[in-house]
């Protein structure tokens, strides 16, 4: 059957994703653990949505016109012909989530921490997956820049002491509401038109679909045109210009530094008001993003709720962070090691350690190993103080002996008063 496969091929994983090893995955988990423990004092609770979602609610709460929708998402059809897509985000799932089960009825804000895999189909390179991680936060149902900025300092705390990155450098603007944006997308579609003939492909394209997108183009030439542009901040109007006002007063008033950025606008259509990103200072990529989105819950279901959020994109976290950082914590060293020798003694040593896992005694063993001499090796590596020998007569008796590696002193103790007499002697 396999023969029409190349085994090569076979063992190669798909492009652009990823194996976390054992080490990695370490790190990781210890970097969401405290994650979680800042998101949690800040009184976040867990949230965990489906890695499938139906593809209209990213078409709608994304925007069709986006790089996300029209380029990077992961679509299939079911047997049963539904339109399903793995997930490229978790904004969007989460307000779903919210309406759905409703959230609306507890005491709001609602506050959400989640963290997991996201799926973009986009080019694999340097900080570019296509199953990513992230932690991120929602904070729904309060309109007050206090919340932008709870947001703001639960990420940038993650980055700071959790990952240990230093310094970050956050990236503020305000990218304000429906009707301030519609004032300002006139400008900057009669500022681009005039200058279309310097405008890259895509550009003109953005140029007729959503002319704020093309502030996010690399390309060089509209770069320099990017520095003339119009800025939004000077097209807020006034209930925006006081929600961004108050959010950077309550930042300066918790020491937390901002760079304002005129230009960051976000590559995706839910977001009002508040947008922010956090760098490495020194590295292009973001380590993370997010900002205000009071408009999507009116998309999702025609009611106004309003909402911030932010989510850290761990895999570039991770690529970033100190090695220092990354040291293992010194395990619990291991006080037993277990070695079987023969047949009867190897088929009864699982209920030997299921005794000592039961009783919480940390142990080795190499129950792979039949000799004694390799056996011995392994244990001699794990400096543990006690060895237990668990030979053919006292598999058959019931009993196994425990020896003292430094005095070399043993004794013979019965199975069922085992767990006791190590937890006295250790
Ligand atoms: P985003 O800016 O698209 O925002 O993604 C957040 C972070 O995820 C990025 O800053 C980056 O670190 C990481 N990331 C994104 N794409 C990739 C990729 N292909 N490979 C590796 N890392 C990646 C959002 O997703 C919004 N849902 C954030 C948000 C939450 N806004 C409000 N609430």
């Amino acid at each position: 059957m396999t023969a029409k496969y190349d085994k090569k091929e076979l063992v190669k994983k798909a492009k652009g994703m990823h194996d976390i090893l054992p080490r990695e995955y370490w790190v990781r988990e210890r970097l969401i653990e405290k994650a979680k423990t800042i998101a949690s004092f800040y009184g976040f609770k867990p949230i965990q949505t489906p890695h499938l979602e139906k593809i209209e609610l990213f078409t709608s709460a994304v925007g069709e016109n986006t790089d996300l929708v029209e380029k990077e998402m992961y679509n299939l059809k079911t047997k049963g012909g539904d339109k399903l897509v793995l997930r490229p985000e978790g904004t969007a799932p989460i307000m779903r989530a919210y309406i759905e089960q409703g959230m609306q009825v507890k005491p709001q804000p609602v506050l959400l921490y989640y963290y997991g895999s996201f799926f973009r189909h986009d080019r694999p390179q340097k900080g570019r997956r296509r199953e990513f991680q992230q932690f991120g936060i929602e904070a729904i149902g309060e309109a007050n820049s206090i919340a932008d900025a709870v947001v703001i300092k639960v990420l940038w705390a993650v980055l700071e002491e959790a990952a240990g990155l230093k310094p970050i450098s956050l990236h503020l603007n305000s990218v304000g509401c429906k009707e301030c944006r519609k004032i300002y997308q006139k400008e900057m579609t009669a500022y681009y038109r005039k200058r279309a003939r310097s405008l890259c492909k895509d550009c003109l394209r953005r140029l007729k679909i959503n002319p704020l997108r093309l502030l996010d183009c690399k390309e060089e030439k509209c770069g320099e045109l990017k520095k003339e542009a119009p800025q939004i901040i000077n097209y807020l109007c006034e209930g925006c210009t006081n929600h961004f006002k108050n959010l950077l007063e309550i930042l300066e008033a918790s020491g937390i530094q901002y760079n304002l950025d005129n230009y960051l606008i976000r590559g995706l259509d839910y977001y009002s008001r508040t947008a922010f990103e956090f760098f490495l200072e020194g590295e292009p990529l973001a380590l993370g993003g997010g900002g205000r989105y009071d408009g999507l819950s009116a998309i999702l279901s025609g009611k106004e709720i309003p909402g911030v959020g932010g989510a850290l994109g761990i895999d570039r976290i991770l690529a970033m962070m100190p090695e220092k950082q990354k040291q293992s914590p010194k395990k619990k060293e291991a006080k037993i090691f277990f070695m079987q020798l023969g047949t009867e003694a190897k088929n009864k040593s699982l209920a030997v350690l299921e005794l000592l896992r039961k009783a919480k005694i940390p142990t080795k063993h190499s129950l792979s190993k039949d000799s004694i001499k390799s056996q011995l090796k392994i244990a001699a590596k794990a400096n543990a103080p006690y060895a237990l020998i668990f030979g053919q007569k006292e598999a058959l008796e019931n009993i196994i002996i425990v020896r003292n590696t430094e005095t070399a002193s043993q004794e013979a103790v019965p199975l069922e008063k085992l767990a006791d007499y190590l937890k006295k002697k250790l």
